[in-house]
């Protein structure tokens, strides 16, 4: 009897012990928003800037911070809550800031680090998050690392890059060999892109430690996470055979996804988990639902771009959608909604046929659908490509590259232009068109890329003015879905392709949503008599759109 009372007792402490601990498990977690599955990110709607073409401040034809901060309010009434910064520390800009000279400094084209601060400061109050790129394949040949890794095989820094006496057969992806001989010591460096962006060996911990010490850096700086530049191509295993050759072009079986990638994710994500709240998009290079799936989880990356939607080159309804379904049934976690960036022509020629409804329709569908959208700066204005007319006017370097291999091969230049527009990315890489004015506004100087001459009625100021525009359009739906938690939230209960209309139903909580984007011809919809139109018409047009509740 005594026993069993003390048994008894003991059971009743050691379950209080263990409610004890639970609350504090649970309190902690809180803290850390980890309790539910609840994210700033999962409710975000992010905003691209290109910082060469966002706003120049200082007449000197780039864009900078103090441009930026001045746009804030810009940007807060679109409704953005996130903001993706493409690289911005200290370059040479062989590749436009993704060949990094100083992890630890801004590049003085666009201020210095109190610019930086008070942007962030500035972004923060106005309840925007931050994201950097943040450039760990490859550094500028500028780089002191770099510059002391040639002096000699024995200097301490000669691990931080990959020598070899001999190159093996691996492709540079801006074209040509991935290698480049350096007289210095008589040994060739690996470089997955520009001979001036050398790759970092992930074998080495020194190097290791080092990565460490700059997402520190930028994360004890405020920053809120990070846009991981094609993480998957680090390397990590060294240089292993030769890639195969598949009709005439080179397989990357050996060069990338290498086994030791998602060790390295995992001391990054680590290392980022190391502060509160922080967020890491990996830029994958592929679009294979397969290979992108396999690094979206809890201790790799939080979310990847998911370039089996984005990247699709044609406009299909069907593609899409196919997309959309492979993204439900494949992603343990949300996908990443984005049909451009500053890699790939601009959604108003690539897919909407020029044709503001259809790139409305194709970012409603971005906005409403399951996922994390990324808005690519200036398409919620409907900004157009801009096109080289002459080799001079090329300013990309893997355009440049394409347009000297084409004559290396033998064409002449009219056809070398050709095809090196088919490769250059300056087509979306314009300065964004703010106002009628002069450079739309963007500049008072010398803008370093040619402006869209569409900018006289395709820009911020006009645009604002008329309540139907593209613009406006966006500002209505982006505050919807920073509104309904279904938007951020939703798990699809329906979704369905039927007469080239993309059919979803989203709900949350005990709300459900409807969404229909409508890519086929206009039709007249019956709606259940209880329904609550969000947004759109029963009207519906070709390229229109309706959400309602019911
Ligand atoms: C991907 C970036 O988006 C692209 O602009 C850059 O050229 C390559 N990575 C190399 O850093």
């Amino acid at each position: 009897m005594h026993s069993l009372k003390y048994k008894l007792q003991e059971m009743k402490f050691t379950f209080k012990v263990i409610l004890v601990i639970a609350f504090f498990l649970f309190k902690s977690n809180f803290a850390k928003g980890q309790n539910t599955d609840q994210k700033w990110w999962k409710e975000a709607v992010f905003y691209q800037i290109y910082m060469p073409s966002y706003a120049d401040s200082n007449g000197d034809g780039y864009g900078d911070f103090k441009g930026m901060t001045s746009k804030l309010d810009y940007l807060q009434n679109l409704g953005v809550k996130g903001i993706w910064l493409t690289t911005f520390l200290t370059s040479p800009k062989v590749d436009n800031g993704y060949d990094i000279a100083n992890y630890y400094e801004v590049d003085p084209t666009y201020g210095n680090r109190a610019d930086f601060d008070l942007f962030l400061k500035e972004a923060h109050k106005r309840g925007i998050k931050v994201i950097m790129d943040m450039v760990l394949n490859h550094s500028s040949t500028d780089c002191k690392w770099f510059q002391e890794s040639r002096k000699s095989k024995e200097n301490k820094y000669r691990d931080y890059y990959i020598w070899k006496d001999k190159p093996n057969n691996w492709e540079s992806f801006f074209g040509g060999s991935a290698w480049e001989k350096d007289l210095l010591t008589n040994q060739y460096y690996y470089h997955k892109f520009d001979k001036k962006m050398a790759d970092l060996n992930w074998s080495s911990p020194v190097l290791v430690a080092e990565v460490q010490k700059i997402l520190r850096f930028w994360l004890d700086a405020g920053i809120d996470g990070f846009r991981l530049d094609v993480i998957n191509f680090l390397n990590t295993d060294g240089i292993t055979a030769d890639n195969p050759t598949k009709d005439g072009k080179q397989e990357h079986i050996n060069d990338i996804d290498q086994k030791g990638v998602k060790k390295a994710m995992r001391i990054i994500k680590a290392t980022v988990n190391e502060y509160e709240n922080r967020f890491i998009v990996g830029e994958i290079g592929s679009d294979k639902i397969e290979v992108l799936k396999q690094y979206q989880s809890e201790d790799l990356l939080d979310v990847v771009f998911n370039f089996n939607f984005g990247s699709i080159r044609d406009f299909s309804v069907k593609r899409i959608f196919d997309e959309m379904q492979s993204m439900e049934k494949n992603m343990n976690s949300y996908p990443t909604l984005f049909f451009g960036s500053h890699d790939m022509p601009r959604i108003m020629n690539r897919l909407a046929d020029n044709n503001p409804d259809k790139a409305f329709a194709l970012a409603a569908l971005t906005l409403t659908a399951k996922g994390i959208p990324f808005i690519y700066y200036g398409e919620e204005i409907g900004m157009q490509n801009i096109t080289a007319n002459t080799f001079q006017e090329i300013v990309d370097v893997q355009g440049k590259t394409h347009y000297e291999l084409a004559l290396e091969k033998g064409k002449k230049a009219t056809e070398a232009l050709l095809e090196a527009n088919e490769h250059n990315r300056d087509k979306s890489r314009s300065p964004m068109q703010w106002s009628a004015e002069a450079n739309g506004g963007f500049s008072a100087g010398k803008t370093w890329i040619k402006i869209n001459p569409d900018y006289k009625k395709t820009n911020v100021n006009t645009l604002t003015t008329q309540k139907k525009s593209i613009l406006n359009q966006y500002k209505k739906l982006i505050a919807l879905r920073n509104n309904e938690k279904v938007l951020q939230y939703g798990k699809y209960d329906h979704l369905e392709l039927k007469d080239d209309q993309i059919l979803f139903t989203r709900s949350f909580d005990g709300d459900k949503v409807n969404v229909i984007i409508n890519f086929g011809t206009k039709r007249k919809l019956i709606l259940p008599a209880n329904a609550q139109i969000l947004m759109g018409s029963k009207e519906l047009e070709s390229n229109g759109f309706i959400m309602y509740r019911n």
